[in-house]
């Protein structure tokens, strides 16, 4: 069906978009000093929902600026990814959400030394919430390797993706008042590296109980060089991390990128790229025909009001609903590292 709007942005339009995410990866007061953590997190759990049976869900349609999506509590946090990236779409309006986020995190895992990943553009955005897809279709932290592979396999995914698209926890840290689990995975979570693998085959990993009486594995690195009066901070993995270790068949994975970071960037860098595009049909040309865009071409949703009018949705407010508490939250986050370097 033919539309007005363009199909999908020039190179040179995303390379403005780009330089504008760069601009505002370096966040001293949040976290770990990068907003670069859970960008890549949005995306993945934007793309995260595919299932490959009935073809719904993807990186398609940016739904979580929906509640029945935003709201999951698998998605917990994830509006101060949304949040950090509201600057960037009210300069560049014509780009869609959904193509913002995942182009994000392309360049946030670029920025924290990462590998370059191929990004196409042309997502649309949804313009209701009919095509969310159902909740309950991102894995569970506490699980093992069956579950593992009974959402990865539902996306498409084989073992040695599971293990290499599980590398990205290099990056960023749990939040107790998000997933409930605690800390960061590797001494230096905004700096993309395999010391996740490293780290998992070294360690003496310990069961801990959380008073939310979760269980995840803890170890303190007492090599690590502190600077004075700095106390040692527990690094942590996750049950579904342990699972790649106990696996047979994922920890030859674990173990050769561990030994092999060329190998791990270009494992992760095309694994990535693919989770990215799930939920997408492009034709030769490379423009996404499913039928949301079929309709509408490239349909940028507007930007979200700065007024907290209406809490929910798409409609106005939803950011400025979310934003506004966030950004107090934010000033709250200790500086672990003041100015940490991306
Ligand atoms: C294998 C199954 C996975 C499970 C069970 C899982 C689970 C989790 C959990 C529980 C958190 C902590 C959230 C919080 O409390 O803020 C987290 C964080 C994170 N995950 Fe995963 N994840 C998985 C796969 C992935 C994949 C495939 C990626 C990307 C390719 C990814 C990227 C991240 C990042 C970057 C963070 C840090 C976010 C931040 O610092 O705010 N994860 N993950």
């Amino acid at each position: 069906m033919p539309s007005s709007n363009p199909p999908a942005p020039s190179s040179a339009q995303l390379e403005e978009v780009k330089d504008a995410v760069r601009a505002l990866l370096h966040q001293p007061e949040y976290d770990d000093g990068s907003a670069g953590p859970v960008l890549v997190r949005l995306a993945w759990h934007s793309a995260g929902t595919y299932d490959a049976a009935s073809k719904t869900g993807g990186s398609n349609g940016a739904g979580m600026r929906y509640e029945k999506e935003g709201g999951d509590p698998a998605n917990a946090g994830l509006a101060h990814a949304r949040a950090f990236l509201e600057p960037v779409k009210e300069k560049f309006p014509w780009i869609t959400y959904a193509d913002l986020w995942c182009l994000a995190a392309v360049v946030a895992v670029k920025e924290m030394g990462g590998p370059e990943v191929q990004w196409q553009g042309g997502r649309t955005d949804f313009t209701d919430d009919s095509k969310v897809p159902p909740r309950g279709r991102l894995p569970d932290a506490a699980q093992g390797s069956d579950h593992l592979r009974h959402i990865f396999y539902r996306m498409g995914f084989n073992d040695q993706e599971i293990v290499a698209l599980s590398g990205a926890h290099n990056l960023g840290r749990c939040h107790g008042d998000r997933s409930g689990f605690e800390g960061k995975w590797v001494n230096q979570p905004t700096r993309f590296s395999n010391q996740y693998y490293r780290l998992l085959l070294q360690n003496d990993w310990k069961k801990k109980k959380l008073a939310n009486g979760l269980e995840q594995f803890v170890y303190v690195d007492e090599e690590i060089e502190l600077e004075e009066g700095e106390e040692p901070e527990e690094l942590m993995m996750l049950p579904t991390d342990m699972s790649l270790l106990s696996d047979a068949a994922f920890r030859p994975w674990v173990e050769r990128y561990a030994k092999d970071k060329d190998l791990f960037f270009a494992h992760f860098a095309a694994v990535f790229g693919k989770l990215l595009e799930l939920g997408l049909v492009r034709d030769a040309s490379g423009n996404i025909v499913n039928e949301e865009n079929v309709e509408g071409g490239y349909q940028s949703a507007p930007k979200k009001s700065d007024t907290a009018d209406t809490p929910r949705d798409q409609g106005k407010g939803q950011i400025g609903h979310e934003a506004a508490p966030l950004q107090k939250e934010n000033e709250k986050f200790q500086k672990r590292k003041d100015g940490a370097r991306l």
